[in-house]
């Protein structure tokens, strides 16, 4: 029981650590990327369907889907198609609009077609989070890093193609330096209002 609870007060604190490194990252790494910024392409004639997220696009995770480890969602109605690929052993592309986290602080979401062939067109983001909701730190491609240093864009490529940068446990990325302990409890602590 001691142990117990002396085990989670370690992982209380590493998991506020992890949250401390976030925040002064975010800091730092201010400068959005205004080649990512724009339009929302939907319903323009001749351009296909786009999704630039918004800060307020990015809510508590416990009002997305959670899929094994991770949480997903559609801003463009295409919710079922994601969860489709996501379920699927056999992978596939995930649909524009579609946003997934693994913690409050960072996020990948599907934009239009041709967005970026490099990042098979997903946009990264460094968040910070507070009751108060989200602030976008950082977005874009090939430039984002995480509370580690280690670059999104370089890390998530790595994933097996047919599972469209979506790493887990086993599809070929480097693993994160903090364990399922921890990310648990960041993801359970989400500060943001529910509603
Ligand atoms: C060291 C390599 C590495 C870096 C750098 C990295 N990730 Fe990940 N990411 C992973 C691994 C491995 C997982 C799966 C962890 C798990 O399932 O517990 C993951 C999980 C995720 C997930 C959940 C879906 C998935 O791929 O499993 C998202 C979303 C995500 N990362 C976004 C980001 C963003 C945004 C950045 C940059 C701010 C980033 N990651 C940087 C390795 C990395």
């Amino acid at each position: 029981m001691i142990r117990t609870t002396r085990r989670r007060a370690v992982l209380l604190c590493a998991a506020w650590l992890a949250l401390a490194l976030a925040i002064a990252d975010g800091v730092e790494g201010c400068g959005n990327d205004p080649s990512t910024e724009g339009g929302d392409a939907r319903g323009a004639s001749g351009r296909s369907e786009d999704f630039a997220a918004r800060a307020t696009d990015f809510r508590n995770l416990r009002t997305m889907t959670k899929v094994r480890g991770f949480y997903i969602d559609n801003r463009r109605s295409h919710l079922a198609e994601a969860l489709r690929v996501a379920n699927s052993p056999k992978g596939g592309t995930y649909p524009v609009g579609t946003i997934i986290q693994l913690v409050p602080q960072e996020a990948m979401v599907k934009r239009r077609k041709g967005f970026d062939p490099a990042t098979n067109d997903w946009e990264f983001f460094f968040l910070s989070v507070s009751p108060t909701g989200t602030v976008i730190e950082v977005r874009g491609t090939d430039k984002v890093v995480n509370r580690f240093g280690g670059n999104c864009a370089s890390c998530h490529s790595a994933a097996d193609p047919k599972f469209d940068f979506v790493c887990e446990h086993d599809h070929g990325c480097a693993p994160l330096p903090i364990g399922d302990d921890v990310i648990r409890i960041v993801q359970s602590i989400d500060p943001r209002p529910v509603s």
